[in-house]
């Protein structure tokens, strides 16, 4: 079970890896759109996050399970705008970086929240 939680862990965190790199790559040529790779990477995130809380349950880890519900609601909004939204481009400037400071925000709870 342990290494599976690690090969989750390992998906989980080179998810947020790509799905920032992703919006990166926007700013970085110049355009605002949900591209494939923050669509695909947001579903991946919150497949892995809710495997990871599972893995971790069946191994009576101890969970915060506040800091995971408040990642579970930030990631939901993050996928539904994008989901909703995908096709805009340009995309107006709050919806980009508001879902941008989302997703980051969900990497700094991982490592900020004790
Ligand atoms: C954009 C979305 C997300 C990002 C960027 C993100 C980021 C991270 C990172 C960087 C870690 C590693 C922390 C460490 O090793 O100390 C982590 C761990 C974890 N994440 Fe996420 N996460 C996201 C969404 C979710 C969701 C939706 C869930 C579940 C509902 C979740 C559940 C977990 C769990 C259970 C762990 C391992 C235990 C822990 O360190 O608290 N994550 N996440």
């Amino acid at each position: 079970m342990d290494a599976l939680r690690i090969a989750l862990l390992v998906l989980h965190v080179g998810g947020m890896a790509v799905l920032l790199g992703g919006f990166g790559l926007e700013l970085m040529g110049g355009t605002r759109r949900f591209s494939p790779v923050i669509f695909h990477m947001v579903g991946i995130q919150l497949l892995t996050g809710l495997l990871l809380v599972g893995v971790n349950e069946a191994d009576d880890r101890d969970l915060d399970h506040t800091k995971v519900a408040v990642k579970l609601l930030i990631a939901f909004v993050v996928t539904g705008l994008v989901h909703a939204t995908r096709k805009r481009d340009p995309l107006p400037p709050a919806l980009f970086y508001g879902a941008f400071a989302l997703a980051a925000s969900n990497a700094v709870i991982a490592y900020a929240w004790t």
